[in-house]
């Protein structure tokens, strides 16, 4: 059906999704106010106003490619909690095995102490399936929150985000919380070296290969980026005058931008609504705007106002989307990767959502609107991004990005590329790579690059099959990821090339 139909056939349809259009001035509005948000995060007498907090991470080293050994990684930011063993191999591999375990709406919404007990259970039953658990491995921590670091292993909470409500925990120092749950039972043995934010996991695994990688992003269940700032410009880390280290990770947090009411020019009726029924209203507007865990919940919205208005969805089947949160964001994936003019994967999604009797032409629509949701997302991200290339002031620049939206998208990278180039001219040159399972790989390699002692010589990890006995574990994962760190299969290494590695590793650390 030609679009001019369409919009015919369903003009307030139309004029809904014109609402959430962003024009060339609109963007480089955004830009703007952006900046000016890093700046007054960065500065000592602004950062307590500023939406874009621009949190110093301690992060001030990087990794060579140099890192070899093994080292544990955790990975909490969502609704599930991975713990991976890491074996930095070579430059270019990095086997990772890893288990994913997932968290109750009770855990994420009750007493920290649960939460951390929960943790501390998944990392010890991880560590005895590997038989690790005395191994005192060094462990890099991806809590993906703001945080206030206060040193490369101590963060504290400032608010959680992403549907996590856990008590006793905001304000408290997270890895000291971890320290004392693992204490508490008594029966492992880790160091726990870095806590860090996922996009500074992000940064630092694509920076493993790509030295000009400034910036990382996430766009997944939320969103947020951190970039490599001069030191001398980190105004609330104390020692910013006379730290020997020329540069840090800052962890904006972007999330939060439009707490200002920056974005109130662009904000429609749906957003505020979404807002209003979220778990912090008024919080986190621009991650409610562009993130995985609002993009679905801003179509629902339009579909709900559309049928009270009989436009769309005649059957009583439909009000199953009256319910919150029930059309997910990776349906938005799934009808926008169907081929221009067809409805296969909208009939899919309606199929699993239980609604009936939906016709081609309501299909056709359903995917205008959230083409126009995804196109509204990646237009703000780009804006984000180009705000960050901007402030670094790197001619050409490599962005690492990881997240559910980015990676399953079928035309997000298409569509933040497109609008970044629109802003940024010939201004600066960048890439943007995806950078698979950023937060875990990152983790291990913070850990790598922050480890008090030399890491346990390179070892093929066990490639034993793994036990199902935990209830609560989701998945075990032997990664062999191809972007943009290769993993190897060290069970196939050659016991000669083993030896070669233990002794350059041993020359190398002693
Ligand atoms: C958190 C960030 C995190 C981002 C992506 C946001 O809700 O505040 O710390 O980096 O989600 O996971």
């Amino acid at each position: 059906m030609a679009m001019g139909k369409l919009e015919k056939k369903f003009p307030e349809a139309y004029e809904i999704c014109r609402q959430f259009e962003l024009d060339e001035g609109a963007m480089r509005k955004i830009v703007q106010a952006m900046t000016n948000e890093i700046y007054m995060g960065l500065a000592k007498q602004t950062h307590s106003t500023a939406s874009i907090k621009c949190f110093q991470t301690c992060v001030q080293d990087f990794p060579t490619g140099n890192e070899r050994g093994r080292y544990l990684a955790l990975d909490l930011g969502g609704s599930n909690f991975r713990v991976l063993l890491a074996n930095l191999i070579s430059a270019k591999e990095i086997d990772v095995i890893s288990k994913t375990y997932a968290i109750s709406k009770a855990i994420m919404e009750g007493p920290g102490i649960k939460l951390f007990d929960f943790l501390a259970e998944s990392i010890a039953q991880f560590c005895k399936e590997h038989k690790i658990e005395n191994d005192n491995l060094p462990l890099g921590f991806t809590f993906s929150f703001p945080c206030k670091h206060i040193g490369i292993d101590q963060g504290i909470l400032v608010t959680w985000t992403k549907g996590f409500k856990s008590e006793g925990v905001v304000n408290k120092n997270v890895v000291e919380m971890l320290r004392e749950a693992i204490s508490r039972r008594g029966d492992l043995k880790v160091d726990i070296v870095a806590i860090l934010n996922d996009t500074t996991g992000t940064l630092m695994s694509c920076a493993f290969q790509k030295q000009n990688c400034k910036i990382g992003m996430i766009l997944g269940t939320g969103t947020n980026a951190c970039y490599v700032e001069k030191t001398s410009n980190v105004e609330m880390f104390p020692a910013y005058q006379t730290s020997t280290k020329p540069h840090m990770i800052i962890n904006c947090e972007w999330g939060a931008f439009g707490e200002n009411g920056e974005l109130d020019f662009v904000r429609t009726s749906y957003d505020k609504a979404v807002d209003r029924e979220s778990l912090y209203p008024t919080k986190q507007v621009f991650e409610k705007c562009i993130s995985g865990k609002y993009m679905g919940e801003l179509v629902r919205h339009i579909l709900v106002e559309l049928m009270d208005k009989g436009v769309l969805f005649k059957d009583a089947t439909s009000q199953i989307l009256r319910e919150r949160e029930k059309f997910d964001t990776r349906f938005l994936s799934e009808i926008e990767s169907d081929k221009p003019g067809q409805v296969r994967n909208a009939c899919k999604v309606m199929d699993e959502l239980g609604v009936r009797g939906t016709s081609e032409e309501d299909l056709l629509c359903l995917r205008h609107i959230c083409q126009t949701i995804s196109t509204r997302s990646a237009k703000l991200a780009a804006c984000g991004l180009v705000s960050l290339i901007k402030k670094t002031k790197v001619k050409d620049i490599a962005v690492g990005i990881d997240g559910s939206v980015y990676c399953f998208h079928p035309h997000y990278h298409r569509l933040l590329m497109e609008n970044m180039k629109l802003l940024l001219k010939d201004s600066a040159k960048f890439k943007l790579n995806l950078s698979k399972d950023g937060s875990g790989r990152g983790a291990a390699l913070t850990a790598a690059v922050y480890t008090r002692r030399p890491p346990s010589p390179p070892k093929a990890l066990s490639t034993e099959k793994q036990s199902s006995s935990c209830p609560k574990a989701l998945s075990t994962e032997k990664q062999s990821s191809s972007c943009p760190l290769k993993a190897s299969a060290p069970a196939s290494m050659p016991t000669v090339r083993r030896f070669i590695q233990k002794v350059v590793w041993t020359f190398r650390h002693f």
